[in-house]
């Protein structure tokens, strides 16, 4: 069996995004194979942060991901910081990916913008450390959104340089699994741009935790254009606001872009956009009722979390001491 390795910052409320481009797919592919899934909390400091959020917000995280699906006994769900395997490879790896590579990274450049000399290291060593994530594990499937394919791409060149420098074939190659019709969902006031949490617009996205009415509101203000609805792929092109629009409610129902647009083919907003509306509502509010009550019970999740930590590392530890040696630390 498989093994898939997955992971999602703590960084404030999960949205749509999260979910149907990751989330959704992490559930279902618990079906067949082994997975481990993680609040990345040491990838979350990479930016500035609040030390007196960053526990709960790693908690509430948790929390929405047993209610979104993910099954903490049959699977592994845990929290970067508690198993050290991590940072020891993520070390190895920084030592073994080449700045040109990381130079490239077009996420690093967005985040940085034109303030490239005052932030962290961190923020520019991150991928490393996501190459030590699922590395540490032999895992060999990676289940993300469209925006982390160039790290995944990047992690497979690290894990070849190591291999090489240290002649072993000790880490496998990664697959990333970028799946779905939602696997870029874009903000709902700009169909340009993915749909993220640091968007200083709330309108922009919708956060699992959003009411009925505030889901409703979004998407009656969702930026759209005047015409309506095409029966055939070909009219989205061109309309990414629409197209954006159609792939949600096409993940919503496991279907694709054109049954969606078989359904609402010819029909204006003012049609498409309720039915929408209602369709998240549904979904969503399972979700955020499921997470509330996880959370009345605090000590639940965090007995979850340590479990999982404790499982996670029992399977890093002999992976990450083996790449010890393969470097060539004295083991004593
Ligand atoms: P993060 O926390 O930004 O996002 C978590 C997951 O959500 C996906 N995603 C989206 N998918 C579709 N449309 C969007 N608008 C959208 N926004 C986010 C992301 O692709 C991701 O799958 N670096 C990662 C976390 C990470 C990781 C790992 C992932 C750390 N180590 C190892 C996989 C394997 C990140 O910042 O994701």
């Amino acid at each position: 069996m498989q093994r898939i390795f997955s992971g999602i910052q703590p960084t404030g409320v999960p949205h749509l995004g999260n979910y149907l481009g990751a989330v959704r797919n992490w559930v279902a592919l618990q079906a067949d194979h082994e997975c481990l899934y993680c609040v990345v909390d040491l990838h979350a400091i990479t930016a500035d942060h609040d030390p007196k959020t960053l526990a709960g917000q790693t908690r509430d995280l948790a929390a929405a991901l047993i209610a979104c699906g993910i099954d903490p006994q049959k699977h592994v769900l845990f929290h970067q910081s508690a198993v050290h395997a991590h940072v020891r490879l993520g070390w190895i790896f920084t030592c073994v990916a080449r700045m040109g590579w990381l130079n490239r990274m077009t996420q690093f450049k967005d985040k940085a913008g034109k303030d490239r000399e005052n932030v962290s290291t961190g923020l520019f060593t991150y991928p490393n450390l996501m190459a030590a994530d699922i590395l540490a594990y032999h895992a060999t499937r990676v289940p993300v959104g469209d925006d982390q394919k160039q790290h995944l791409e990047l992690a497979n060149d690290i894990a070849q340089k190591f291999n090489h420098d240290f002649e072993a074939d000790f880490f496998p190659n990664i697959e990333p699994l970028i799946l779905g019709p939602a696997a870029r969902v874009m903000s709902l006031r700009d169909g340009a741009k993915k749909m993220s949490k640091s968007d200083t617009s709330d309108q922009s996205r919708i956060n699992l935790t959003d009411d009925a009415e505030t889901i409703a509101n979004k998407i009656k203000r969702a930026k759209t254009d005047p015409e309506p609805l095409p029966s055939e792929m070909e009219g989205l092109e061109g309309r990414p606001e629409a197209r954006n629009l159609v792939g949600i409610y096409a993940a919503l129902t496991d279907t694709t872009h054109a049954d969606v647009l078989a359904q609402f083919g010819g029909m204006g907003f003012g049609a498409f956009k309720p039915a929408l509306a209602e369709l998240l509502v549904e979904k969503l509010s399972l979700i955020a009722a499921e997470t509330r009550r996880l959370l009345a019970d605090p000590g639940y999740v965090d007995g979850v979390l340590r479990d999982g930590a404790r499982r996670a590392a029992a399977i890093a530890d002999p992976i990450v001491d083996e790449a010890e040696r393969l470097v060539g630390f004295l083991k004593v």
